[in-house]
């Protein structure tokens, strides 16, 4: 096996890991500083390990009515997807996700000893609701990741296909909306659909629109019950006083902090538009990136950005590359890099 690796090189733009490259307002960080002092001045005691304020400072964010006790958070949204599989998963269950999707989900899966199956997306990596069904009900999984939008792919995912794969399974129904925030504003979360669904969760991470990748915190919604479950395997105190403190006044301060949202679906929108000029396939994104196909080495390509001081991800499909939304001036430097690279296949 190989473990998670996108390269960490020190280039001055780096637009491959989905992080969003507007760093946090000073006002913003300011008041974070003096939130993480004062949980210091405490540091010699264990935190409060039901990080209460922060799960109601999810709930307020997230809205739709939704309590604390329908909360759950970790150390990233991925050690959160580790509970749902360390609670769900394990050895002689099955996980299951729409392949090409987020790489981690096959290895969080077999890190808990269960297999993990690969189902196939349809035309520009769609997937349809009947499509969906019909697989999920063969598969027979006992947990489904639905990534919407999808990462490496960006693809949108309708809420009839989340309703389809529910009613065709009675396993675990994961959606994870880590780039939900890129989404159109008038388009509908899954955290809608959540009321009477006990095997429905939701999950995000404060690491994409939040710019707080660092700080590393994700979280969850779901069914009470469902929560009660996650608190058997977690780790005591697995959230930090610091990590708590942070991450309650930096959701004190949303607005602000998903005040670059509208921008960087800007540069997305600039990026499609250029890629497609220069004669490369990209595909509709929600997210926070684009994946364009037409590449005719994407190892070459890659390489050729990188010697001109872009770093940008080539996931493994054929003919293909990701980028990051970054700034206007990041963006513009990938821009100009790629249409010097040479033309598309
Ligand atoms: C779809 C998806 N889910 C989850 C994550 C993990 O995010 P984090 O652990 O930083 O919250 C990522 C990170 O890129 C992602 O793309």
């Amino acid at each position: 096996m190989t473990p998670y690796g996108a390269p960490q090189a020190p280039l001055s733009v780096a637009l491959n890991v989905n992080e969003n490259t507007h760093p946090v307002p000073q006002h913003v960080a300011d008041d974070i500083l003096d939130a993480i002092a004062l949980a210091l001045r405490e540091v010699n005691r264990y935190p409060d390990r039901e990080f209460t304020a922060l799960r109601e400072g999810f709930a307020d964010y997230l809205g739709h009515g939704l309590e604390r006790d329908q909360i759950w958070a970790g150390n990233g949204s991925n050690e959160v997807l580790q509970h749902i599989l360390q609670a769900f998963g394990g050895p002689g269950r099955t996980a299951f996700g729409f392949a090409p999707t987020y790489s981690m989900y096959p290895l969080l899966t077999r890190g808990t000893g269960a297999e993990w199956i690969a189902g196939t997306r349809g035309h520009d990596f769609v997937v349809t609701a009947d499509d969906a069904a019909r697989q999920v009900a063969d598969a027979r999984p006992d947990v489904v990741f639905l990534c919407a939008p999808n990462n490496p792919t960006g693809t949108p995912m309708g809420l009839d296909v989340i309703e389809a794969v529910y009613d065709a399974t009675d396993g675990i129904v994961i959606v994870d909306e880590a780039y939900q925030e890129f989404a159109p504003r008038d388009e509908r979360s899954a955290v809608t659909l959540l009321p009477d669904r006990e095997r429905l969760v939701v999950s995000r991470t404060m690491s994409k629109a939040f710019a707080f990748a660092g700080a590393r915190v994700g979280y969850l919604a779901a069914d009470p019950a469902f929560i009660d479950a996650l608190r058997l395997v977690r780790l005591p105190y697995h959230l930090s006083a610091l990590t708590q403190a942070a991450a309650t006044a930096a959701l004190r301060h949303a607005p602000v902090m998903l005040s670059m949202v509208d921008e960087i679906v800007a540069q997305r929108e600039r990026i499609s538009a250029t890629v497609a000029a220069l004669g490369y396939q990209p595909y509709e994104s929600w997210a926070n990136f684009v994946l364009f196909g037409g590449v005719d080495d994407p190892a070459a390509t890659w390489r050729a950005l990188y010697d001109r001081g872009i770093l940008i991800r080539d996931i493994g499909i054929p003919g293909h590359l990701r980028v990051t939304a970054g700034t206007e001036e990041e963006t513009t430097a990938f821009l100009d890099a790629l249409a010097s690279v040479g033309s598309a296949s």
